[in-house]
């Protein structure tokens, strides 16, 4: 075996395979280099989603033709001028993203600096093709095409144009956002992706990216701690995907994909989505230089931070505290295609005769019928709202639907609250109280109930006896595959002890191991809940109704359940006229 030194043709293109591993990561670097040279205004075209060709036009410093001819050298940089890299100020500075493109397509860079020439310098998989004057406005233009076409073991691996140009899209999209004093414009195959204008500020930047619906469901985040600072945007819970790619993140106006910042965004929704459900968020986090290295990742996606817990707390924290200023706000309004639903429907005229609101008092139930049941409803006699319909934005009871649904009357429109949700959420909320408080009340079972679960759920809870005492649940190892409920948390009441006990020790088995026990106990804390809160098909009186909907207005988010479905929407006198046509 004998050792010897690479040629440069070969360690650009092993470079490339970490920097280029798609068109959207070429397109990236181009973009970068465009920003880092001051351009106000920045055009990007594509051609099959990149594959066949990417072009990327600014209007910045330019270069002279000397320095084009550094430029695609390996390690070349303008960017660390004093050699220092702990003062990254840049969004590149590894110097190799040109050559590492230029080893694996065609690559045309044109430029012209301030009092220089134009000049054109052209390579193909390395090799020079063309090197002279050009004439060319101000600014750099870079093309690169054919990506991979000599690669052919990459090229097998690019996905179809359309993925490939969402992931362009992707890219330039967070690099938009994280500078809004720069405009950028995406065409692709002639129709425009992306068009902003320089000078925006970055609440009306964001909603330009990403649509208004995040402005209008979005709570506004800003805080600091100790020299760090967290700015942004925050959907509320209700207001989630089901995938985790609407998070944007930025450290230092850079976009990052940090499993840091995602995890600590994830822990300050914990309780507010259900598992398989994710925030949508926009956050800039901007710290000090020497906080943050940025030079852990060849693609610059992931930074390491100096103190990793601090950089956690704040976003958890921060997070938090914007969240608990939403109360029970929630989602409110019903999507345009919900409100599509409520069509006017002509009824069968045997059927009409049901359709009437039911005065009676609760406890009402349908007659018989041998067709079709009636629907369930039954409401207080409609009288003028009384005063105080107008100080609470939940309105007052006015019935129930299903034995489900509360249906309240509020100055400005209709609300109807999913009940059991609603009562689910405080619950947990009084619940939270309690542990601060220092424990939730227990009460204790005439005759202990004994629960019939697999050994290892039995260690598993056994394990965590003492926490699920501070909750109010007492138990005991019973034998090796059961456990002794002797008492049960005050707040729940008597219910179902061996479905609580059985959830309880799936929860452990699912995250015991994964979380902090703070986010263990919260969701101890949320299992419990559920099985203590009013189940839909309950008939409540109009008091019980008026008392939760009472209830959500002072309490903290209130507005979604544990799982970040709304607890109640909103009609609002506009959507009933457009209903019926009066608007
Ligand atoms: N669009 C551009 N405008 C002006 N200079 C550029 C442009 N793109 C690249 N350069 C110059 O080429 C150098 C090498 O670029 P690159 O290989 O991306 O490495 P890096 O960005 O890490 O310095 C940059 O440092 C910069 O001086
Ligand atoms: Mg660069």
């Amino acid at each position: 075996m004998s050792i010897r030194r690479l040629p440069d043709s070969l360690i650009n293109r092993i470079a490339a395979g970490e920097v280029v591993e798609r068109p959207a990561s070429a397109l990236k670097e181009l973009v970068e280099n465009a920003i880092d040279a001051g351009a106000a205004s920045i055009l990007v075209t594509l051609a099959a989603g990149g594959i066949d060709r990417i072009e990327v036009a600014d209007d910045g410093c330019g270069m002279m033709p000397d320095e084009l001819r550094l430029a695609i050298e390996r390690h070349a940089t303008s960017k660390l001028a004093n050699d220092d890299l702990d003062a990254i100020a840049t969004l590149g500075f590894r110097g190799e993203a040109l050559p590492s493109i230029a080893s694996v397509a065609r690559l045309t860079l044109e430029s012209r600096a301030a009092g220089g020439a134009g000049w054109r310098l052209a390579l193909d998989h390395g090799e020079r093709t063309e090197d002279g004057p050009a004439g060319i406005p101000p600014g750099t233009r870079v093309v690169v095409e054919d990506l991979f076409g000599k690669v052919p073991a990459r090229r097998k691996f690019l996905r179809s144009g359309r993925a490939e140009l969402a992931a362009s899209v992707d890219v330039v999209r967070r690099l938009a956002m994280a500078r809004p004093d720069i405009g950028f414009t995406l065409i692709h195959e002639g129709r425009r992706q992306i068009a902003v204008q320089a000078g925006q500020d970055i609440a009306t930047r964001v909603a330009m990216l990403l649509g208004p619906e995040l402005a209008d469901n979005g709570i506004v985040v800003d805080c600091d701690r100790e020299g760090l600072r967290l700015g942004g945007i925050a959907g509320l819970p209700t207001f989630n995907r089901g995938v985790a790619d609407h998070q944007f993140l930025f450290v230092n106006g850079r976009p990052v994909k940090d499993r840091l910042l995602v995890g600590a965004l994830r822990a300050a929704y914990q309780d507010m989505l259900a598992r398989d459900r994710h925030p949508v968020a926009a956050l800039f986090l901007d710290v000090p230089a020497d906080f943050v290295d940025v030079n852990v990742h060849p693609a610059k996606t992931e930074v390491r931070f100096r103190d990793p817990g601090m950089v956690r707390g704040l976003i958890v924290g921060g997070l938090r505290a914007a969240l608990d200023t939403a109360g029970h706000r929630s989602v409110q309004r019903p999507s345009a295609a919900a409100l599509g639903a409520w069509r006017a429907e002509p009824l069968p005229p045997q059927h009409q005769a049901q359709y009437q609101v039911w005065d009676r008092p609760q406890g009402f139930s349908a007659p018989a019928q041998s067709y079709a049941p009636p629907p369930q409803a039954r409401a207080e006699p409609a009288h003028a709202p009384p005063p105080e319909a107008h100080s609470y934005p939940l309105g007052v009871a006015r019935g129930q639907v299903k034995g489900t649904y509360i249906v309240a009357e509020a100055e400005d429109g209709l609300v109807i609250v999913d009940q059991h949700a609603a009562h689910e959420r405080l619950v947990l909320e009084r619940m939270r109280r309690a542990m601060a408080e220092g424990g939730v009340a227990r009460q204790a079972l005439l005759l202990p109930e004994v629960v019939d679960i697999d050994e290892a759920a039995c260690d598993r809870l056994e394990a965590r006896a003492a926490e699920l005492a501070e909750f109010g649940l007492e138990l005991e190892r019973f034998g090796p595959a059961a456990m002794l409920v002797r008492a049960t948390p005050a707040m729940l009441g008597q219910g179902d002890v061996t479905g609580l006990v059985t959830d309880l020790a799936d929860e452990l088995a699912a995250y015991d191991q994964a979380l902090s026990l703070k986010e263990r106990l919260d969701h101890v804390a949320a299992t419990m809940a559920c099985h203590g809160s009013v189940r839909a098909g309950r008939v409540l009186s109009v008091a019980e109704m008026n008392a939760l909907l009472r209830e959500m207005e002072v309490t903290p988010h209130s507005g979604q359940c544990n799982h970040g479905r709304p607890t109640w929407v909103k009609l609002d006198h506009a959507d009933i006229e457009k209903l019926f046509g009066r608007k």
